[in-house]
């Protein structure tokens, strides 16, 4: 079942808290890293960007404040309330659009030569849901654009029962494809295989420019002072570029990105 607003807006407490940890940190300074190469490789000057269930924006915030146009969707009011409050705070508000809606009945009203979709996948529903979301992602990103996106990795959810459940059994019914994991909003998730969301984007007229693994060596290290020592940060980020497109530490990484070129009209396959 596709997880509605109330899902993710009764869990803000949760998600403040997510944002704190070194976990979260991570993620979000590899993502900004690899966004920002992207965009150095985009048109010069102001891009518009589109973040399709873009919560609060910490992702296209940073974006709008760097003099980017950014338009964040999201179903949530509770987050898209605290990205107004974070497009605020950054002085960028006037750059910063917010539509509250179901990105899945949502029809873009023009292209945007960055599209995000961070984290998204894993909440729609294997068949129709993500078949829309792909329809959404090809005609809201220009020809010659790019689309960013991450979802997290079933392959760690298999090796997380091991090393931090100690669960065997677990590992097993997650392996077999039987034990929904449930996310941080208590919902349950369908991570899918990265593999086949690459062939899903090639047939809807994406070239797969990048792979990365986000959060490779940090959900590994053990869990205690020297995981959350401020200290300790520095390092961990830069195992963490180190390792994020190499095989075969991206392959088991919690998340993965992909970077996504939408090929002219001509050239699009499936
Ligand atoms: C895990 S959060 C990720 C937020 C942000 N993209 C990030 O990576 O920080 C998932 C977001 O997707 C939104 N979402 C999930 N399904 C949606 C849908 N069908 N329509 C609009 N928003 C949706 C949720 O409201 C939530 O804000």
């Amino acid at each position: 079942m596709p997880a509605d607003s109330e899902v993710f807006d009764s869990h803000l407490e949760a998600w403040d808290e997510y944002l704190t940890t070194p976990w979260a940190r991570i993620r979000y300074d590899v993502v900004a890293h690899v966004l920002d190469e992207t965009i150095a490789g985009l048109c010069p000057g102001p891009l518009r960007v589109l973040d399709l269930g873009g919560g609060d924006g910490v992702d296209s915030i940073r974006l709008a404040a760097a003099g980017h146009e950014v338009t964040i969707v999201d179903q949530a009011p509770g987050m898209l309330e605290r990205a107004r409050a974070n497009s605020a705070r950054r002085g960028c508000t006037d750059r910063v659009r917010t539509i509250e809606s179901d990105i899945l009945g949502w029809r873009p009203d023009r292209t945007y030569d960055l599209v995000l979709c961070h984290f998204v996948l894993p909440y729609l529903d294997k068949g129709e849901g993500q078949r829309r979301m792909w329809r959404l992602l090809h005609q809201a990103v220009e020809p010659d654009g790019a689309a960013s996106v991450t979802s997290t990795n079933p392959v760690s959810e298999v090796l997380s029962a091991v090393h931090r459940d100690g669960d065997a059994e677990l590992a097993l019914r997650r392996f077999d494809g039987q034990a929904a994991y449930a996310g941080m909003f208590h919902h349950e998730i369908h991570s899918p295989r990265r593999e086949d969301v690459e062939q899903t984007a090639v047939a809807a007229g994406f070239e797969v420019t990048r792979r990365i693994g986000l959060r490779v060596a940090v959900d590994l290290l053990p869990d205690g002072p020297a995981k959350h020592d401020p200290g300790a940060y520095p390092a961990i980020l830069r195992l963490e570029f180190a390792l994020a497109e190499e095989k075969p530490y991206l392959d088991i990484a919690r998340a993965w990105q992909l970077l996504l070129h939408r090929l002219p009209a001509q050239t699009r396959s499936g």
